[in-house]
């Protein structure tokens, strides 16, 4: 049964963790409900991870909206969240409210998550009016990393750390679900989850958040590119998947594989008959 939106307040209520992790396909997205996760986000950090761009500024609607369809798939009990990719809702409410509405209706997910305050509130307001939940996204926001002078921790100055506080508060004011906070100095990231009623999901934040989430690829070990300080790696799949693919590389060329417990057979007397046909 799908986890009930409402249940991650009563987590924060009772101080038992919320654990949210990325996945952009139906195979991990199973496994991950296997796992007992409790939310799926299906991350524009996939225009890095799975589609091998620089930044997650390149992804489209239409990649997310594919890997966001695969995910709902594979995640049956975990809410899914589909990530608005850049210029999905900057620039109009309408914008917005239309791209989150193909999140739930083209890729069955059960709310959005979209990255910033000031005019992002509005556009939460918006989407939240057309019925659909949003997850809010401060502090290393990476869609506008330029802005904010790369990918670095954000809130170390007691008026930047004020800045995040109060676009906390106006996210759960417009009726943000839940909220992500990124690199985000731990104390900080604490004075947040303490005054904020929603649930608060960190990620580089700290212990004092409601929940953690890490990127798939960077707990697997299946992403090449420099890991931030923040990521914890639980398994090593992407050096077991070059081993494996080694050994199968290795049994094809020395004709190792396949072997006869490969191979399908035909009874003797269909091949002789065979035989005598092209004889
Ligand atoms: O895109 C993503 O994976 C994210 C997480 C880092 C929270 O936004």
């Amino acid at each position: 049964m799908k986890l009930p939106l409402t249940e991650l307040a009563v987590m924060k209520r009772e101080s038992r963790p919320i654990v949210m992790v990325t996945a952009y396909d139906y195979p991990t997205a199973r496994l991950a409900d296997a796992a007992g996760i409790d939310i799926v986000l299906v991350g524009d950090s996939a225009a890095m991870t799975v589609l091998g761009n620089d930044s997650t500024v390149p992804a489209t609607m239409d990649e997310m909206l594919m890997l966001a369809r695969a995910a709902a798939r594979g995640a049956k009990r975990p809410l899914v969240i589909g990530d608005m990719p850049f210029g999905s809702y900057q620039v109009t409410d309408e914008d917005a409210v239309r791209n989150a509405i193909r999140f739930v209706k083209e890729a069955g997910s059960d709310a959005v998550k979209l990255e910033g305050a000031g005019p992002a509130c509005d556009r939460v307001r918006a989407i939240v009016g057309a019925g659909i939940p949003v997850m809010g996204h401060l502090g290393l926001t990476p869609q506008s990393a330029t802005m904010l002078g790369g990918y670095r921790a954000q809130g170390r100055t007691a008026s930047e750390a004020q800045r995040l506080l109060d676009d906390a508060h106006g996210l759960e004011e417009a009726g943000c679900f839940a909220l992500v906070l990124e690199a985000v100095p731990a104390p900080v990231a604490e004075r947040i989850t303490a005054a904020v009623g929603i649930p608060t999901i960190g990620i580089g934040s700290g212990r004092a958040c409601d929940g953690q989430v890490l990127v798939l690829h960077d707990l697997l070990g299946l992403y090449e590119g420099r890991a931030a300080r923040f990521v914890k790696r639980y398994a090593e799949i992407g050096a077991a998947v070059q081993d494996a693919l080694e050994r199968f590389a290795a049994d094809v060329r020395e004709g190792a594989f396949p072997g006869d417990e490969h191979t399908y057979s035909i009874p003797d007397d269909e091949l002789a008959r065979l035989d005598d046909r092209s004889a």
